[in-house]
This record gives structure tokens, C-alpha cells and sequence, in this order.
């Protein structure tokens, strides 16, 4: 079997559509298989970027079929806007891109509840998406899903019964009035027409397409940290990050997932907000987020910005399963005079190699760091032995550490600054 998953070991951002993209030229099938329109991958080609909420980066490459399976939550009018971009700058998308139909919807009154719920109670920050009301509504079981939009008795039925609850949700809490059944009914009955040719069941096609011997790709968006379950909780998404996301997702056997390669950036951002111990607040946070362009894909925020975590990602290794790494934005820390990385935590005397279970103490730990002398320049090297000792040190430490390989190492935006083993 030959699935590879592509994993952020971080808090999102970690640089995963680069490496998708890359990855897209020895790969015939790209799937993502969690998370929304919350999603921002962004792909430099030829000087031009493309930022991909929806659909799988991988689509920019024409021979490449794409699929949203079962574990997404799909923003209609985001994902018809990037099927007609992806379609003319590519290869139009009839027959090399399909919907899983059990995948969800983000319908209208769920963007607006994570927008209200956010300005009420200051919130967690999240990218006012409606993901985690869509998510809600799929585990309450009240959710709309893809598949629903091919009947028209099913579509009225089950808009009826979640706009109900959703109603009576946003009056109580928001004092809002009720959205129309009508409009959103007539919306999505277009959608349906739009879509139905790409509906089908994505989990069967990659079985076949397994068969075939063809080579797949899972996309994860968002990061580890931002799982449900073993994220820094309530600081989180509403869907499974990690690479077993991956196999509930996509509807793909755990075994089956061969290569998983885990993305981190060579240092740490998180937006939103919730616990980050290895963050810099002052001048050298804002020296890395100039330097690395660091604000948010899908939203603009400024991203939060702080030193490589090896305790974090010494977790995130594990739980991911993760068989190699790929290592981001390694030329944005160029012209930094030290580098420094966090080997372990204190908390109440004790060292910790491993996050604390509490988020609390996620907030009390001391970091304690191991420094490194900066390197200068190194966009242009597509070896690893070419790269200045520096580098090499910082990078052999990273791999000794986590005892994973550095199987990539991206040195710039372009497609082609990469460093390939
Ligand atoms: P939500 O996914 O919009 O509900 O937001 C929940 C948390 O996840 C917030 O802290 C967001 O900033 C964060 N988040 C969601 N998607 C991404 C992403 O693609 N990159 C980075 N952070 C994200």
C-alpha cells in the first residue's frame, strides 16, 4: 500500500502546502482529510502565491487528482471559488476531483455563531470559519452532509430540523433573529447542482486507486497542537489533526499509511490564543515575524512567533507516528546571531521532556534552551553538506533529538528551494 501522510507537528502554518506541492510531482491522488475553510496552504509558483483554504494544494498540478474526503467540513462558497480558480489555472477539475459525500457543511448560521461567540465571550480566537459550530452540529447529529444535497426530500428535511436548533441557539444566546429557511434552502439547492458530478464515495476511490498502485497523498491542515483531543485544549480545533485524523478522515485503513512525514517549521508561530512556552514577545519575536512573513493565510493576523519547542515536537513525533521530517523556513532564521532551542521544561523542580498533561502548567513551565550560533544566507543551497556548519549543527541536533531523519529542508517560498534527501 502507498499512502503518505503530510502532518503539521506544530500549532499550524508549519509551511505543509509547500511540501504538498512539492511532494504533488511523484504523487497521483491528493486528499484532505479534516478541518475547513480555517485552513490557509500557500503555494509559491514562478513568483506567483496561491493560497488553498478548501481544496487540496496538490490540484495546482494538472495530472494530479484531488479529493475532499469524509473528515471535512466544506465551506460552500470558499470551495466554488477555488474549484474555478484551480480549474483555469491548472486543468479543469472534471474527473480529477471528487467529494466525499459524508463529509459536512459549514452553513451560514455557523459562521456567524463563531463570529458572535467570539466577540461575546472574547473567545479562543479562532478563524470565524462556523468550524466548530459545524462540528458540533456533526456530533449532535444534526449536521448537513454533502451526500444530503442529492435529495431534494433529504436536503429540505434535515435543513429544517438543523436550522431549528440553530435558531433557537443563536436567539437565546446572541438575542439575534432567525435565519430564512428559504434563502439558505435555494443556496444550497445551486451548490447541489454545482457539486453533484463530484460527489461519490472518496474512501471506495482511494481503495481502487490504492489498487492501481497509484501513489496518495493525505493533506493534514492545522497542526498537532490544534487537535481536539491532544491539543493545548480548549486552545484547539474542532477536528482530529494528527495523523490517525488522517485514517478517520479519509477513510483509509491505519495501516495503510506508510510514509508519514511530520512538517515543522525550524522555529515555532501559533495564532489564536492559548499556551506557547518557547514564545518571544519582544523585538526578537517581531524580528521573525518580519523576516518570515509571519501573518495569517486565512485571516491576516500577526502570528505569534518563538523558539523550536523539542519538547513539543518530541510529543508530536509519537503521537503522529511520524518516519521523517520536513523542516521549514530554515532561511528565515539567516542573520539571526543565536538561535536557540528548547530541549526540556521545569515545572515544580522536576524536568519535563514531554508537554504537561495540564494546560495550566503549560503556562508555568520554565523552558530551558540550548543556544546555537547563527548561519548567514542559504536560499540558494539545494544540498544539505553545502549548508554552513552552523546549520548542519542545528539540524543534526534536531534529528539526534527527536531520533527521526530530516528528509526535507524548504530554504524559500519558490518550489524549488527545497533540500531533498
Ligand atoms: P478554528 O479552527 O477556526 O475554530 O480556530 C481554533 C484555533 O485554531 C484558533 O486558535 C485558530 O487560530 C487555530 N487555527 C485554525 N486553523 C488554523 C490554521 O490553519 N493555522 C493556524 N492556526 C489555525
Amino acid at each position: 500500500m502507498s499512502f503518505t501522510a503530510v502532518i503539521g507537528l506544530q500549532w499550524g502554518d508549519e509551511g505543509k502546502g509547500k511540501i504538498v506541492d512539492y511532494l504533488g510531482e511523484k504523487h497521483d491522488v491528493v486528499v484532505r482529510f479534516q478541518g475547513g475553510a480555517n485552513a490557509g496552504h500557500t503555494v509559491s509558483v514562478g513568483g506567483r502565491e496561491f493560497i488553498f483554504h478548501m481544496i487540496p494544494s496538490g490540484l495546482l498540478r494538472p495530472q494530479v487528482t484531488g479529493a475532499i474526503a469524509a473528515g471535512v467540513a466544506i465551506d460552500p462558497d470558499i470551495l466554488i471559488k477555488e474549484m474555478e480558480e484551480v480549474g483555469k489555472l491548472s486543468a479543469p477539475l472534471e474527473g480529477r476531483f471528487w467529494i466525499d459525500g459524508r463529509a459536512q457543511l459549514v452553513l451560514p448560521y455557523h459562521k456567524a455563531e463563531d463570529r458572535w461567540e467570539e466577540e461575546l465571550m472574547g473567545g479562543i480566537g479562532t478563524t470565524k470559519k462556523g468550524i466548530g459550530p459545524a462540528y458540533r452540529d456533526r456530533y449532535y447529529r444534526i449536521g448537513l452532509r454533502a451526500v444530503d444535497l442529492l435529495s431534494p426530500r433529504n436536503l429540505e428535511e434535515r435543513l429544517r430540523q438543523s436550522l431549528d436548533f440553530n435558531n433557537q441557539v443563536l436567539g437565546a444566546r446572541y438575542g439575534k433573529p432567525p435565519f430564512d429557511f428559504k434563502e439558505i434552502h435555494e443556496d444550497l439547492r445551486e451548490f447541489g447542482d454545482r457539486i453533484a458530478p463530484f460527489i461519490r464515495d472518496v474512501s471506495v476511490f482511494l481503495l481502487e486507486e490504492n489498487r492501481k498502485g497509484k501513489h496518495i497523498l493525505l493533506e493534514g491542515a492545522q497542526g498537532s497542537f490544534l487537535d481536539i483531543n491532544f491539543g493545548t485544549y480548549p486552545f484547539v480545533t474542532s477536528s482530529h489533526t494528527i495523523s490517525g485524523g488522517a485514517s478517520v478522515g479519509a477513510g483509509v485503513p491505519p495501516r495503510a499509511i506508510e510514509r508519514i512525514i511530520g512538517v515543522t517549521k525550524a522555529y515555532t508561530t501559533r495564532v489564536g490564543k492559548g499556551p506557547f512556552p518557547t514564545e518571544l514577545k519582544g523585538p526578537e519575536g517581531e524580528h521573525l515575524r518580519e523576516k518570515g512573513g509571519e501573518y495569517g493565510a486565512t485571516t491576516g493576523r500577526p502570528r505569534r512567533c518563538g523558539w523550536l519547542d523539542l519538547v513539543a515536537l518530541r510529543f508530536s513525533v509519537w503521537i503522529n507516528g511520524a518516519s521523517e521530517l520536513a523542516i521549514t523556513k530554515l532561511d528565515s532564521l539567516a542573520g539571526t546571531k543565536v538561535v536557540k532551542v528548547a530541549r526540556s521544561y521545569s515545572l515544580g523542580g522536576k524536568e519535563l521532556l514531554y508537554p504537561p498533561l495540564d494546560l495550566s502548567d503549560w503556562y508555568g513551565v520554565q523552558v530551558n534552551y540550548v543556544e546555537f550560533k547563527g548561519w548567514g544566507e542559504i536560499s540558494s543551497v539545494r544540498r544539505r553538506e553545502d549548508l554552513p556548519p552552523e546549520a548542519k549543527e542545528y539540524l543534526d541536533f534536531i534529528e539526534d533529538s527527536l531520533k527521526i531523519p530530516i528528509t526535507y529542508i524548504s530554504v524559500g517560498k519558490e518550489r524549488e528551494q527545497i533540500i531533498a534527501s
